[in-house]
């Protein structure tokens, strides 16, 4: 049995089968979980555990952009996230604050494209200007797409497409049965992500196996790669070896 915390032998599993030259999903979405058992096992507070999953925000979206993924999510802050309490969801919007002080000068030098989706009205003015500025300053940069999922849900996603294409059916501006996949995705929050809009790989970590209202529709047809490590010890070569196990596998969409 492989020691799943010896950064040595995860290396070496990485450069024994990572292929560079193979094929590399085009939107990752990543439900970064395990900040607060990452904080409780060191007996730091949870707020010490959201410190240190942002400094990995910073090393994936780097290292994700060098391997060549087009779009990045990562579920930063879900609609029940607001459940916790007070001082850890103050806590959790200051971290945009904090990651973009400190980060832009990177997201330049990477050419990477700041994007949203979630209800930026109901987050703390503080936070949702932040979110405004990084948008506006990389909305020309050509590289990697980071997407972060602040005060997003998917159900809400789903219902609120809903809403919408039942307005224009009522007002006569769409006929019931032109209704498809496509017209749905152009009322989604992830429409301007174009042919990226739908999830290749899904990685989810600290060892739980579930979805959690992220994605809904989007994930229909995505791998998923669950991973035991907590959210700040899951590195570069734990990005390595998800991609290479979605290299192996074969993706049918339905199909043989
Ligand atoms: C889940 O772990 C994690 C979150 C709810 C917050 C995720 C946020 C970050 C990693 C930082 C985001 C950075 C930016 C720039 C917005 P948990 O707290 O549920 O962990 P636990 O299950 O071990 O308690």
């Amino acid at each position: 049995m492989k020691e799943i915390n010896n950064i040595e032998s995860r290396t070496e599993d990485a450069k024994e089968y990572f292929d560079a030259t193979g094929l590399i999903p085009e939107h990752v979405a990543i439900i970064m979980d395990g900040n607060g058992r990452w904080a409780k096992k060191r007996q730091l507070k949870r707020s010490a555990g959201h410190k240190a999953g942002m400094d990995q925000v910073k090393t994936i979206a780097k290292h994700a952009s060098k391997r060549g993924v087009k779009v990045l999510t990562l579920y930063a802050f879900s609609t029940e996230n607001w459940k916790r309490p007070l001082n850890e969801v103050n806590y959790l919007m200051q971290l945009p604050v904090d990651f973009f002080s400190s980060f832009m000068p990177e997201i330049m030098e990477a050419d990477i494209k700041v994007m949203m989706i979630g209800h930026p009205s109901d987050l703390p003015k503080k936070t949702r200007k932040v979110m405004e500025k990084a948008i506006e300053e990389t909305k020309d940069n050509n590289g990697m797409v980071l997407n972060f999922a602040v005060n997003y849900g998917g159900r809400k996603e789903i219902l609120d497409a809903v809403k919408e294409i039942a307005i224009m059916v009522e007002k006569g501006a769409l006929k019931a049965d032109k209704i498809n996949e496509k017209v749905f995705e152009e009322h989604l929050m992830t429409s301007s992500l174009s042919e990226q809009q739908n999830v290749d790989l899904m990685i989810r970590t600290s060892g739980e196996e579930r979805l959690s209202n992220f994605l809904l529709w989007q994930n229909a047809y995505s791998e998923f790669h669950f991973s035991s490590l907590l959210w700040p010890d899951f590195g570069e070569v734990d990005f390595d070896e998800a991609l290479r196990i979605y290299q192996k596998r074969n993706r049918r969409f339905g199909g043989l």
